[in-house]
């Protein structure tokens, strides 16, 4: 028999609905901000990713599923961003007012070791504001991240936020930060000691025990930062405080990419080991450039749904099913219940019946597991005196009606 890919997952019917509901809020919230949706094909050239997430990240570096065809070099897209500044400078996007707000949900794939929260084809729901340096939409971002899990229902979440300061400010503390290091090398971790030679940034936010405690001692907060950075995060800071939003300045963030410079943030959740970021972004000030567009800057973030659905303590409550079950007894009342039927779903009921010729009691059986709210019963003789019986199935009471109610008693 065959077996679903390592780090896939099979999303089975009774774990659909929690995926439908974060979707559904998804799309209602991004509304509410005026963003609107975008789809990007799931493949792209391998190039942008190299070009944009930078060539010694670990996505680029290791993680990207290519696809070699003849000549060209195709990637299963690993994230959303690089997708849609590629096509907002191909659909010519930029040309009106070059602002604009999108947003996507969709799968995204990395060749990564399969580990709880960490999978290999997984779900983002993000978005992505392209045309504006000013702090006041950093401030919206992640207000609006906050409002998304606060209407998917999700507590107990923590908002980290940095600043990377623009291209000086970054290449700056790169700098300081290697030669620094250096004198400590022998005690990084074997990552860390390559990370030294090729992206020093991203020692900061390593896990292991041994290099945050050298992080610690040596980093200075946001010493790094140029005024004008400093001021542009002063006000972020200034405006998340006045719109309440809790948050903490976390100096190790960095985040795996090139493309951010200023705002970066995550969000982590508890709940979830080793993989706690259910979501994370940042503005980048050079990525539209890099592409071939003019000098606009962006911002944005993306969700692990997965990792959602894990905060959310496994899968959410279901919604009550409102399901109409009919049982038939009899060739004529089988034919008359596909009328019925008909009738029920041009109502807007949701209904079904037994395709197994089941006894009674089977049927019966069939209904509960179907979490029919109602069933109901037709027999031939039933049909000669024109009549259904109708089971309530919560609290197990019945009662007869005139076939021809039946759609006005079910829709009350
Ligand atoms: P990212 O941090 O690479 O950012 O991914 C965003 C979120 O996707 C993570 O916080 C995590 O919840 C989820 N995620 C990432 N990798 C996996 C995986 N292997 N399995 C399950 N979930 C995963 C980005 O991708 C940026 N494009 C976000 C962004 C948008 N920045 C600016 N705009």
């Amino acid at each position: 028999m065959f077996k679903h890919v390592p780090g896939t997952k099979d999303i089975l019917p009774d774990e659909v609905s929690s995926w439908q509901k974060i979707e559904i809020t998804a799309r209602k919230i991004f509304s509410l901000y005026n963003y609107q949706e975008i789809r990007t094909p799931i493949i792209e050239e391998a190039a942008l990713f190299n070009r944009t997430l930078g060539a010694t990240a670990e996505i680029v570096q290791k993680q990207m599923f290519l696809i070699h065809n003849q000549e060209d070099i195709y990637a299963l897209r690993p994230e959303g961003t690089a997708s849609i500044v590629r096509s907002y400078l191909e659909n010519n996007l930029d040309k009106e007012s070059g602002f604009i707000k999108l947003y996507y949900l969709g799968p995204m794939f990395r060749l990564e070791r399969p580990q709880k929260g960490r999978l290999r084809q997984f779900h983002h729901i993000g978005c992505e504001v392209i045309g504006s340096a000013e702090p006041a939409l950093d401030v919206e971002v992640i207000s609006l991240a906050e409002q998304l899990l606060k209407n998917f229902g999700i507590t107990g979440y923590k908002i980290k936020i940095n600043s990377l300061g623009c291209t000086k400010d970054k290449q700056a503390l790169s700098l300081a930060l290697k030669e620094k290091l250096q004198k400590k090398s022998s005690q990084l971790c074997f990552d860390c000691q390559q990370r030294l030679k090729n992206n020093v940034l991203r020692v900061l936010d390593c896990k292991n025990e041994t290099c945050q405690k050298i992080v610690k001692e040596l980093y200075p907060s946001d010493n790094h930062l140029c005024p004008e950075c400093l001021a542009h995060f002063g006000k972020v800071k200034n405006e998340l405080n006045n719109l309440d939003i809790a948050f903490e300045i976390t100096p190790q963030l960095v985040r795996g990419l090139d493309y951010y410079n200023r705002t970066v943030f995550e969000i982590t959740h508890s709940n979830l080991g080793s993989q706690d970021a259910i979501g994370a972004g940042g503005r980048y000030s050079n990525l539209v450039k890099e592409l071939g567009g003019q000098d606009l800057e962006g911002i944005g973030f993306a969700f692990g749904v997965e990792r959602l659905l894990l905060a959310k303590n496994s899968v959410m409550q279901k919604p009550q099913k409102k399901l109409v079950y009919l049982i038939t007894l009899g060739q004529a009342a089988k034919s008359r219940g596909l009328k019925i039927l008909n009738q029920l779903r041009s109502a807007e009921i949701p209904c079904d019946t037994d395709y197994l010729s089941k006894s009674l009691k089977g049927a019966m059986r069939a209904a509960n597991d179907a979490e029919a709210s109602v069933v109901l019963i037709l027999g031939d003789d039933e049909l000669k005196k024109n009549i259904i019986s109708v089971k309530d199935m919560s609290n197990s009471t019945q009662r007869e009606i005139p076939i021809e109610n039946i759609t006005k008693e079910l829709k009350c």
